[in-house]
């Protein structure tokens, strides 16, 4: 990677050595404010998880690649209107960088995800292709956006959070790699939570219970404290069901024709 973007901030933190590090699932992230990483990234499982070396996080400066004393790395927009735009030649020259080292240190080419409200929403499917890969390039953008030449000229996979409006990507980026980083061996240390979380099986999942027994009137559910292994998981995935149907009937429905689908083939 050309040197003076770079910021490798999770190798800084830890002060790791290099062995093993192509194996590890890597993220490169650009940006126009490298300081805002590792941020939340370095906290809970996902920050232990980076600490231990079980993923890795390079940040790159895209003023590094600017072309001009002043470090620009944005313009008027052509046709006139509100804000500024990203240059499509100093965001290439940064997204290229990035995309030879993820290669190279890969063996092969590394998803580039651009992240814009336009994009298609972020989902736990798309988190799970993700994390099972080497690694991704992310792509934050500042603004109002990244000259359109760009998305046509780089393979580029654009990702939202939802149908509202950022400041900025490096927010959207976090919860891609928030997502991602906990999915990733060892990181969460009981794997089997997340078999059982919302969105693994198509349903949100059930309410969970802890002490007291009873708070402000309020029990535990009986069968919760019968140790009956086989009713608590009938309850559980009675109570995912009830609150897909209720809450997400585009998830209820598509869990509905998933099941109806599989009768029919098996
Ligand atoms: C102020 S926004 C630009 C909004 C753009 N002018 C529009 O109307 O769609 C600046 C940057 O924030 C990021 N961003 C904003 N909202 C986002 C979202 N919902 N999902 C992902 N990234 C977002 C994108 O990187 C975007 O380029």
């Amino acid at each position: 990677m050309t040197g003076e973007g770079v910021d490798r901030v999770a190798q800084d933190a830890r002060g790791a050595g290099l062995s093993g590090r192509a194996a590890r699932w890597t993220a490169r992230v650009l940006t126009i404010y490298p300081e805002m990483f590792p941020g939340p990234l370095g906290q809970g499982v996902v920050g232990r998880g980076l600490q231990a070396g079980l993923w890795d996080l390079q940040v790159m400066d895209i003023r590094g690649y600017a072309r001009d004393k002043h470090a620009s790395v944005d313009d008027v927009p052509y046709g006139g209107g509100p804000g500024m735009v990203m240059r499509a030649d100093v965001v290439a020259a940064a997204v290229d960088a990035a995309g030879e080292a993820a290669a190279q240190a890969a063996g092969a080419p590394v998803p580039l995800l651009a992240l814009t409200p336009r994009g298609r929403p972020l989902s736990q499917a798309r988190l799970r292709r993700l994390a099972a890969g080497p690694g991704a390039v992310l792509l934050c953008g500042r603004f109002e956006g990244i000259d359109e030449r760009l998305f046509q000229a780089r393979a580029c996979e654009e990702v939202s959070l939802g149908d509202f409006v950022l400041s900025g990507g490096e927010i959207a980026a976090m919860a891609v790699l928030d997502g991602v980083a906990r999915l990733l061996p060892g990181v969460v240390g009981s794997a089997a939570s997340l078999d059982e979380e919302s969105f693994s099986g198509g349903l949100l999942e059930y309410p969970h219970f802890t002490r007291p027994r009873d708070w402000e009137g309020r029990a535990v559910p009986e069968v919760l404290l019968s140790g009956h292994h086989g009713q608590i998981a009938a309850w559980r995935r009675a109570e995912a069901e009830r609150a897909t149907r209720l809450r997400r009937p585009d998830l209820w429905s598509a869990h509905r024709g998933g099941a109806r689908g599989r009768a029919v083939r098996n």
